[in-house]
């Protein structure tokens, strides 16, 4: 067995156990426990419980590993091995009850930082609908037991597109008037509220393109690998990784078309 099929399997078993608490949790009622940057950043007590439950786990079987969660922080990496980890993704859907939320764990080899690491495993599980999407490095992606591959490049009637917006108003003002000047080359819109789920969209081809700016390593960590090895690209413009600035995916057909658009739309 590889170490990215190795890893992959235990990053799988972990985000269902985890997902299994999210659920739990969810059920019992959710309490938001503070706000983080802004009104629309939340934290619930069951995003720093499912963290502290991955970070355990991890913990326990690859001792000397490093961990970057959005709850906790970061731990050091003795192996060169970081899980990087966003335990419940889309929280603001998990506190109103809508089924779009994941846990989504990325394990990454190097500095865990998107522009430079090497990604070799990732897993999304949305544990209100039970899909989990993985993938190990060189070795596919799946949904469950089926391999998922990103779709061509999309008609003259448009593409579906998914964006996402930060929690700064400023920010989001300006992500609006991006959107805007998207609009022409869209079939439609989708804002579904969780970055790791608007990646495995791309992956399964449930969306034509992905793109967002402002997020974190834990946001895309996991989808990112699983769009790459569905067959997609994900980077920024003129050839850079995807980073805090920008993080685009899509499939190889439809890539040159769509980063002229946003890259014009991003100018004006
Ligand atoms: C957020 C979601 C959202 C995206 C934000 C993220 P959180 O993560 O992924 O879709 O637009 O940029 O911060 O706060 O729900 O874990
Ligand atoms: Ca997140």
């Amino acid at each position: 067995m590889t170490i990215e099929s190795t890893l992959s399997e235990l990053a799988i078993d972990i985000a269902r156990e985890a997902g299994e608490l999210a659920r739990r949790r969810r059920d019992e009622g959710v309490r938001i426990a503070a706000t983080k940057s802004g009104l629309a950043d939340i934290v619930t007590e069951a995003d720093r419980e499912v963290e502290a439950l991955i970070r355990a786990r991890v913990d326990a079987e690859r001792p000397g590993d490093g961990f970057l969660g959005e709850e906790s922080g970061a731990g050091e990496s003795t192996t060169g091995v970081t899980w990087v980890v966003d335990p419940i993704d889309g929280t603001v859907n998990y506190a109103y009850g809508i089924p779009a939320y994941a846990v989504s764990i990325g394990v990454v080899q190097g500095t865990p930082d998107p522009r430079e690491w090497t990604a070799l495993a990732g897993v999304v599980h949305n544990p209100a609908t039970g899909e989990l999407f993985h993938a190990a490095r060189g070795a596919g992606a799946f949904l469950g037991e089926r391999p998922i591959a990103v779709n061509a490049a999309p008609d003259a009637s448009g593409a579906l597109i998914a964006t996402g917006f930060g929690y700064d108003p400023e920010k989001r003002t300006r992500q609006l008037a991006v959107l805007g000047k998207m609009m022409p080359i869209a079939r439609d819109i989708r804002r579904m509220g969780a970055a790791s789920l608007d990646l495995t969209a791309v992956a399964a081809g449930r969306v034509d393109a992905y793109y967002e700016s402002g997020l974190w390593p834990w946001d895309q960590a996991a989808g990112a690998l699983i769009v790459e090895e569905a067959g997609g690209i994900v980077g920024a413009l003129d050839g850079e990784r995807a980073s805090r600035d920008l993080l685009i995916a899509a499939a190889p057909g439809f890539w040159p078309a769509f980063t002229q658009a946003l890259a014009d739309a991003l100018a004006s």
